[in-house]
């Protein structure tokens, strides 16, 4: 079965102004293969705000920031959840589902968080500060996940530090978002020396040159940035904070320290705004094509599991951080 027409050309009407039309017709064909599986399969497609746009705008049936996937997963009716992201997101969305079927289209989509912690560090924390809860980003496996008090994800880790009530807490594994938290609260946080590969390359400097270049420019910036360049921005919030920061204030000119594709998802929806473009790609996000997309759905490729006790100690601490 393939779309009608009158859908492709709408379709691409969302993108043209980021997709030019001689790309067009290498999109299309897996377009159409992929809207027509997603019904015979039952399927839905989640999409992180760093996908790019013509998964993004053209097959996802859900887009967000980590929390609103985490969220939005919950309520998913399909059978077959494919989920176009990183590692991390998937097994969280089969933690939340656990009955479904979740697929990764590449099993190397990783993510340098991720791969900074393990659960046995976890326990050397813990052994370490005795007493003191840990907090971990969602952006770690099921086994740290499993090893935690509670997870956060940077739209809501103050709210999950301050939950906890207590003078101290751990938190887990990205530095510089456990510092950027630790500016907004009295909380001592205990942090972890894990970085995100994309967000530390910006620099205080860039933002310098940026503001030069473009005098008046909007600087949103992720708070996986270093502290000094956050110091140095506008606005720093999760990736859907900086799109409805966008939405609400509507810069004439903004630029986003943070991974290229979600200029392109954000601009598609705010033509009135000037978006300057560095760009830091996440090689990690960016192994989730049209194509791989496809060739999930059609050899239900790469079924997510986790082991049942692992499973069962992540997904209380990732239900904990959705009940704040
Ligand atoms: P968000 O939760 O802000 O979408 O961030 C996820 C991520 O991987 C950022 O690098
Ligand atoms: Fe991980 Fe950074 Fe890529 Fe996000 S952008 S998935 S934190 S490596």
């Amino acid at each position: 079965m393939s779309i009608s027409l009158s859908t492709a050309a709408s379709l691409y009407d969302r993108v043209r102004r980021v997709i030019p039309p001689i790309e067009w017709p290498a999109f299309s064909d897996d377009i159409d293969a992929i809207l027509a599986l997603k019904r015979e399969r039952n399927a839905v497609i989640l999409a992180h705000n760093y996908q790019t746009p013509e998964i993004f705008h053209c097959v996802a049936d859900i887009v967000g920031d980590s929390l609103a996937l985490a969220r939005k997963a919950m309520t998913v009716d399909a059978q077959v959840i494919v989920l176009a992201g990183v590692h991390f997101m998937a097994e969280t969305a089969k933690l939340l589902n656990p009955g479904k079927t979740v697929l990764i289209p590449d099993l190397g989509a990783g993510c340098s968080l991720a791969d900074s912690i393990t659960a046995a560090d976890v326990r050397l924390m813990r052994q370490r500060y005795p007493g003191v809860p840990v907090v971990t980003y969602v952006n770690t496996s099921a086994a740290v996940k499993a090893e935690s008090d509670i997870c956060c994800t940077s739209g809501n880790a103050l709210a999950i530090v301050e939950s906890l009530g207590t003078p101290r807490v751990i938190m887990l594994p990205d530095e510089y978002l456990a510092r950027n938290i630790a500016t907004q609260t009295k909380v001592e946080i205990i942090a972890w020396k894990g970085h995100c590969e994309v967000h530390e390359r910006f620099t205080p400097a860039d933002i310098r040159e940026l503001r030069e270049a473009h005098p008046g420019v909007t600087v949103l910036a992720h708070p996986e940035c270093p502290p000094e360049v956050v110091a140095e921005a506008d606005f720093a919030g999760s990736t859907a904070a900086m799109s409805d920061y966008v939405g609400r204030h509507k810069p004439a000119r903004v630029v986003l320290m943070t991974e290229c594709s979600m200029s392109d998802n954000v601009a598609i929806e705010h033509p009135e705004v000037d978006f300057v473009r560095p760009c830091n790609l996440c090689p990690h996000m960016k192994r989730i094509t049209l194509a791989n997309i496809r060739a999930a759905l059609e050899e239900n490729r790469h079924v997510v599991t986790i082991d049942p006790d692992v499973a069962d100690r992540a997904r209380r601490a990732v239900e904990r951080m959705l009940a704040v």
